[in-house]
């Protein structure tokens, strides 16, 4: 395991001295550096030849994240589910989906990920179950209910369609925030906070360091179920046209999330970290990091790559207090395809110098690009994901002669596609390979410390000071001139004169 302080141990080290200090910033310190890499589980690497990555796989390939120098892995859901959406619709938030393994190969992959210095993060749905989940047909209860006979109201859910639906056993009408396979829970109730908070407490007892909670603003909604009222800006994270059609002023974000939150936080521990997916702007993220450690910062997933646009975005995150920086994941396209191939170094160096938690996708250190879906075939080849998500979800190109590009010995589930660079393999063993300059930028990091302070834009250069270092991203095609004269710690391409190439980044250190 090396001496490499890790997420897990800094955290129920530090949680026994929170009793008594107030929780807030208390880990700040371990939590300046921590960089996570998330795993699409279907699509990292599978071991038993039946085309879907799996757990085993999983932990055949920790060296991989080990060699890159993560500190934790968060997994997206493994859970038993349809696959209505992904694996975000959990038919049982205990098991194990027996496409990825079981209960026991958590646990076995908890414990081989700590010997390499790895905390493993599992991902919770806590706002809906599958409709297949036996809480449906058994605790209706559970579940947010139309007091009429229809849609009491005009809620969309995010992937289109009114958010309101039938019930298949005739019991009227149900919500669901995203598709109709995806019964909200109702999280007025009690017996949905105990439950909930059970499940994060039974994974804790299988090794696991923390969770990625999904979806947190979709948690509580108006009691009184009003009206959506027309939206008059776009929000944070675009959804389908007819849900951003209106502002979810009564169907999300509601008071009172604290509570539902604190019965999470009482269910992980103290020592658990947690970070939070809220599809809200950040200034609107106080009431949920009351209780976690961090929440993502989507100002910056989403700023347009200029100067002036990402300087904006960060000083939003930066303002929680608690940002934890992303800039890809599986619901939206690769960095290549939405910033530009040319810039995804500079990113790498931005996202990797920033304090706070930093969040890697899989295929991010290889610049992967967007594959092309599930090959087209008619109707009885839909895509996997009716919102369009499977370019993004393409599996990991392991090796370069193997079919498949080693992800399986069967035949892959969505076709695996490799990065003009070439697959891990080879990038591990090429200098100044996409891969090389991650692991590069994951050593750097621990090297920088403070605050980010002087965040400015200028003539397309975004700079600041972290201490004696100052961070210059170049957004422009045209070489800049650096902010300030300092010794090149780190550079994505050479600087002369004192010029940052066009689209290249560098991290000085002042003499
Ligand atoms: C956010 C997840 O990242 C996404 O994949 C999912 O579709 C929604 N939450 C609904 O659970």
């Amino acid at each position: 395991m090396g001496d490499r302080p890790v997420l897990c141990s800094i955290r129920e080290h530090t949680a026994g001295r929170s009793r008594a200090a107030p929780r807030r910033g208390a880990r700040s310190g371990i939590l300046a550096w921590v960089v996570v890499y998330q795993i699409y589980p279907r699509s990292f690497a599978d071991a038993d030849g039946d085309g879907i990555g799996d757990l085993a796989g999983i932990s055949a390939h920790l060296d991989h994240l080990r060699w890159l120098g993560v500190d934790a892995l968060w997994m997206s859901p493994i859970h038993p589910s349809p696959m209505a959406d992904g694996g975000y619709d959990v038919a049982d938030y205990r098991g194990v989906d027996p496409a990825f393994g079981a209960v026991a190969d958590v646990e076995r992959l908890a414990a081989a990920a700590r010997e390499h210095g790895i905390d493993l993060l599992l991902d919770i749905v806590p706002c809906h179950t599958s409709i297949e989940h036996a809480w449906f047909r058994e605790r209706p209860e559970l579940y947010v209910w139309s007091p009429v006979d229809g849609p009491p109201n005009n809620w969309r859910g995010a992937f289109g369609g009114p958010a309101w639906s039938r019930d298949p056993h005739g019991r009227g009408w149900y919500l669901h925030s995203f598709y109709p396979e995806q019964p909200d829970l109702d999280w007025r109730s009690p017996k949905v906070a105990q439950e909930l908070a059970g499940v994060l407490a039974f994974w804790r007892g299988k090794g696991v360091a923390g969770f990625r909670l999904d979806a947190l603003q979709q948690l509580l909604k108006d009691p009184e179920l009003r009206d959506d009222p027309p939206a008059v800006s776009p929000s944070i994270m675009a959804g389908h046209p007819g849900h951003e059609a209106l502002e979810h002023r009564f169907s999300s974000d509601q008071p009172g999330v604290g509570q539902a939150l604190a019965a999470l936080r009482e269910g992980a521990g103290d020592g658990a970290f947690l970070v939070g997916e809220i599809g809200l702007p950040s200034d609107r993220h106080r009431p949920y990091l009351e209780h976690l450690d961090a929440s993502f910062c989507f100002e910056l997933f989403f700023a347009a790559w200029e100067a002036e646009a990402l300087e904006e975005a960060i000083t939003a995150g930066l303002a929680t207090g608690k940002a934890a920086w992303v800039l890809s994941n599986h619901d939206f396209p690769r960095l290549a395809d939405r910033i530009g191939r040319a810039n995804v170094a500079a990113a790498a160096l931005l996202l990797l110098a920033l304090p706070g938690p930093a969040f890697l996708f899989q295929g991010d250190e290889l610049a992967l690009g967007n594959g092309p879906g599930r090959p087209p075939g008619g109707p009885e080849h839909p895509p996997y994901d009716r919102a369009g998500r499977d370019p993004f979800r393409h599996p990991m190109p392991w090796t370069e002669d193997h079919p498949h590009h080693g992800f399986t010995t069967g035949v892959p589930w969505l076709e695996v596609t490799s990065a003009p660079e070439g697959s891990v393999e080879l990038q591990r063993a090429t200098p100044g390979s996409p891969a090389r300059l991650v692991r590069d930028l994951i050593a750097l990091r621990r090297k920088l410390s403070g605050p980010v302070e002087a965040l400015a834009a200028r003539g397309g250069v975004l700079s600041f000071r972290r201490g004696p270092h100052v961070v210059a991203v170049n957004t422009v095609r045209e070489a800049r001139p650096a902010p300030t004269p300092g010794e090149v710690v780190f550079a994505t391409a050479r600087r002369s004169n004192g010029h940052i190439p066009g689209q290249g980044a560098s991290v000085t250190r002042t003499v």
